[in-house]
């Protein structure tokens, strides 16, 4: 069909958090024309729900080199170490200046930034705000100084859906679904010169995540459609310390960050043993695949559930200054961390794979970038360090800022194609009902723990969800959101599979119990995944 209605803009930003609204912000101070969609509300993605904070070398003592040291480490030999310079040595002015935008971050009395430390991190290196609640800040401060300029144009409730190139491949703007929006209701066509990925991840691809329900990887789906390089998909982070709420709950679960264990917190199993120390050498603060697997080894050696978290000796007074939003979390669950243990067990929650780009954020086809938990820069490897992906989404949007301003003035980006008829692509739909299989699959066979026979069986159970679940919305209707989140997480599901069947080695946050060892001999290498006329 063709499209309902169209929009032409300059450079169409897809996502609002940290990434795209950064990316949004510095594009329109150069004058540029700025679209920003959205699936949810502006402030409804993975950025506002970020709670240790935001890693970089801000403190004394402290220096790039030390932040590029730990970053690689936890990578476990798959960081980009051009792509982690980058990082480490552009954090601090891009911190600056996110403050500059309105950010407030927790001080002390002498008006310095307060640090503190996270899984892998050698230092306090964390700048954090509200105690807590340093992503609901860094959101507020962006959100604020995006609807305070006339110039960048909001389409909310708006579900990407293709790529739109020319005759030449290039990027020329892309399709969306918009739900009530007046005019622009139903499918549409916004043409741009060029098009920025920041839609985030795809933690609903597992039944319980940190994320939010709008993480199903609609960005990655995007660009295998499109024909881009996606890499590291297999690397799922799952953080180690999420408040466990019971066997049979699914969807967004309550995370309790990092930083709790860098205050000093412990992990404990039932008989209050701190199965982490003799581990490593940071015991309860390693990083986060090693908690991660430390948890999920002592569940399985003990029968339980879940372990705990012991912050009892904080005190009150602690838990209500420093982590308010994780009190109210714990609380409001029936659980007062202030007097008892707090039940945890790892959970979804960084997609450190993504869409393939290079140190200016572009990915494999022309006009089309990619930035935040959506990218692959390189800077993550096999495992993301703790408060390192705030820090990315800033750095890498100002990066690609800067290219496209630079592509602009060479006259380099894609002409305006506003006059050209553009047909909206129909791909296979999956109904919604899909979703939830997916998620069961997924966690029982490419979760924490994967082998060849349970990821046999994930793939397996994949292929055959499109006959089982085919979408059967009446021909000349549009399709509703529903349908196509749960075919954009049956594509990100079979590739992150693909690829995790590939590894045949334990690195990083991919754990094979049938390959136990790292092997650098074989596998030092990334994995790529692209689609062509339909086949991964
Ligand atoms: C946390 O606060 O533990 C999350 C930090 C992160 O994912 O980087």
């Amino acid at each position: 069909p063709a499209p309902g209605w169209t929009v032409a803009t300059d450079v169409v930003v897809v996502g609002s958090g940290v990434a795209g609204l950064t990316t949004a912000l510095r594009l329109r101070a150069a004058g540029l024309k700025v679209l920003v969609v959205t699936k949810a509300m502006l402030d409804d993605g993975s950025t506002r729900w970020a709670q240790g904070g935001i890693a970089a070398a801000l403190g004394e003592g402290d220096t790039p080199q030390q932040h590029l040291d730990d970053t690689l480490v936890a990578g476990a030999g798959l960081c980009d170490a051009e792509a982690v310079r980058v990082l480490v040595t552009e954090g601090p002015a891009a911190v600056r200046r996110l403050i500059e935008t309105g950010a407030a971050f927790d001080k002390d009395p002498e008006g310095e930034i307060l640090l503190t430390r996270e899984g892998g991190h050698h230092r306090r290196r964390i700048a954090h705000a509200g105690g807590d609640a340093t992503g609901a800040e860094i959101s507020r401060a962006l959100v604020d100084a995006v609807r305070l300029d006339d110039g960048i144009e909001l389409i909310e409730h708006a579900l990407v859906l293709d790529l739109l190139t020319d005759v030449k491949g290039r990027t020329a703007g892309l399709t969306l679904h918009v739900m009530g929006e007046g005019q622009r209701d139903g499918v549409g066509a916004v043409h741009a010169r060029a098009v920025v990925l920041a839609t985030g991840g795809m933690g609903q691809v597992f039944s319980a995540t940190t994320n939010p329900a709008v993480s199903t990887g609609d960005g990655v789906a995007l660009a295998l459609r499109a024909g881009a390089e996606v890499t590291d998909l297999e690397f799922v982070q799952f953080h180690p310390t999420v408040l466990w709420l019971g066997p049979d709950v699914e969807g967004q679960q309550p995370l309790i960050s990092e930083a709790v264990r860098g205050e000093g917190a412990y992990l404990v199993d039932a008989d209050e043993v701190r199965f982490m120390v003799g581990q490593h050498e940071l015991a309860e603060l390693a990083p986060r695949d090693i908690v991660a697997k430390g948890i999920t080894r002592r569940m399985q050696e003990t029968g339980a559930e879940h372990m705990y978290l012991d912050g009892r000796h904080f005190g009150e007074q602690m838990w209500e200054e420093r982590f308010p939003t994780i009190l109210a979390s714990c609380r409001s669950h029936g659980i007062d961390p202030v007097t008892e243990l707090i039940p945890v067990a790892p959970a979804a929650h960084y997609a450190s794979g993504g869409v393939r780009t290079d140190l200016r954020g572009h990915t494999s086809v022309s006009g089309l970038y990619a930035c935040g938990e959506v990218a692959c820069t390189g800077v993550h490897g096999a495992n993301r360090l703790a408060s390192n992906s705030l820090l990315e989404g800033l750095v890498f949007a100002e990066r690609i800022a800067a290219d496209i301003l630079d592509r602009d003035a060479a006259g380099k980006l894609t002409p305006r194609h506003e006059d050209t008829a553009l047909e909206v692509q129909r791909v296979p739909l999956l109904a919604s009902e899909a979703r939830a299989d997916i998620q069961r699959l997924m966690t029982r066979g490419v979760g924490v723990l994967r082998s060849a026979a349970s990821m046999a069986e994930a793939a397996e159970g994949l292929a055959g969800l499109a006959a089982a679940h085919p979408d059967d919305t009446n021909k000349g209707e549009s399709p509703q959101v529903e349908t196509w989140e749960a075919t954009n997480l049956h594509l990100v599901a079979t590739a992150l599979t693909a690829a995790a069947r590939l590894r045949e080695e334990t690195r990083g946050c991919h754990w094979r119990e049938d390959f136990p060892d790292r092997d650098d001999l074989r596998w030092n290498t990334h994995l790529i995944s692209r689609q062509q006329d339909g086949v991964l």
